[in-house]
């Protein structure tokens, strides 16, 4: 049915062992049993977002997510959670086939601890020369993510970061492309680049079996491209990763959030990781308030450039659908 698109994603496909190459990124408060389950029982890949969780809430959710389905999903660890470790043992007890190691260069030996296990092991990288490392250093697959993204972004477009790593990289690599990806057509192009597969997450946020708040779903279903904007350092010292989000009050507290944060350095009284950590709580704090409570206004509604395509709930095995068919009629309209 899509044999153009299936060909193209050929190792992708059995790289992840599912039927599409199309993984649903991790979205921290999002991305839990009922959406991963959905996307994984739809023919994706679910990515359960560990977040801030402890490795027993993790050990619980990983266990419910089986119960829900019987096909492959990973687990999204966060790179500078304070119990990295004992998170990835307990996706080795479970048996997790794809960890992927999120939010900064994976710290010595998690890649080792992944593949000890059998788990296979996906990383992200800002740039080609540690892409190359880390794929050298036994990394299994790659994922290049653009500033279109929602959540946690890099400087440099999905676009230019493909046309850079993709040539380089595609033919003796896994490679997942993400970042502003809406729509089959784009998935195709990206292919025909040399992606193995693609990862999306805004598209995916709002499908029916996603447990986001009515609230936070009907702040995508009314935002255009440009709402969805990027958050401002305030302090040039501070660690602080941008963030792509819709634009709202929360913002505001963010500016607050850091002279808050500036002054505890300043005052001796937190060191750059704490600090990181302190803003990285945020973050956490707010998404959480958007997602679960459904404060839109405060809290923060994490969303990429493409969430003006995203327009009304819908199952994830219909975007799924829809994605491949796009993606095949591209290719067969050559
Ligand atoms: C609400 C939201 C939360 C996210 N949380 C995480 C996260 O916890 N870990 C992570 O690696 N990526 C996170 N992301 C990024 C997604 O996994 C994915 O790479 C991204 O959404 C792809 O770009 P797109 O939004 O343009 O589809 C998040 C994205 C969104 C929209």
């Amino acid at each position: 049915m899509y044999d153009k698109t299936h060909s193209l994603m050929q190792r992708g496909i059995a790289f992840l062992g599912t039927e599409h190459a199309i993984m649903c990124g991790a979205m921290s408060w999002v991305s839990e049993r009922n959406l991963v389950a959905a996307i994984s029982n739809a023919g994706g890949f679910g990515v359960i977002a560990c977040g801030a969780m402890t490795p027993e809430l993790l050990d619980a959710e990983i266990a419910a997510t089986k119960a829900l389905t019987a096909k492959p999903f990973g687990v999204n660890l966060i790179t500078m959670h304070p119990l990295l470790t004992d998170l990835i043992a307990v996706c080795a007890q479970h048996r997790v086939s794809h960890v992927v190691l999120a939010g900064g260069i994976p710290p010595r030996g998690s890649v080792e601890a992944i593949k000890a296990f059998g788990g296979k092991a996906l990383v992200f990288a800002p740039t080609l020369a540690l892409a190359k490392r880390l794929l050298r250093g036994g990394a299994d697959a790659l994922v290049i993510e653009g500033s279109e993204a929602g959540g946690h972004i890099g400087p440099v477009a999905t676009s230019v970061l493909a046309q850079e790593f993709l040539p380089e990289l595609a033919e003796d690599h896994v490679v997942f492309v993400a970042g502003g990806i809406g729509n089959g057509a784009m998935i195709a192009a990206y292919l025909e680049m040399g992606a193995s597969g693609v990862q999306l997450g805004t598209r995916f946020a709002c499908a029916t079996e996603s447990i986001a708040h009515p609230a936070f779903k009907q702040a995508f279903f009314r935002a255009n491209a440009r709402d969805a904007v990027t958050s401002v350092q305030v302090d040039p010292r501070l660690p602080v990763i941008p963030v792509r989000a819709l634009k709202n009050k929360g913002t505001e507290e963010f500016t607050a959030k850091q002279i808050e944060v500036a002054k505890l350095l300043d005052a001796g009284e937190v060191d750059m990781e704490a600090a990181q950590l302190e803003i990285e709580k945020f973050w956490a704090g707010a998404l959480r308030r958007a997602v679960i409570d459904g404060d839109i206004e405060s809290g923060s509604v994490m969303a990429g450039q493409i969430v003006g395509l995203v327009t009304s709930e819908e199952p994830a095995s219909a975007i799924m659908a829809q994605l491949m068919g796009e993606a095949e009629a591209a290719l067969n309209a050559k």
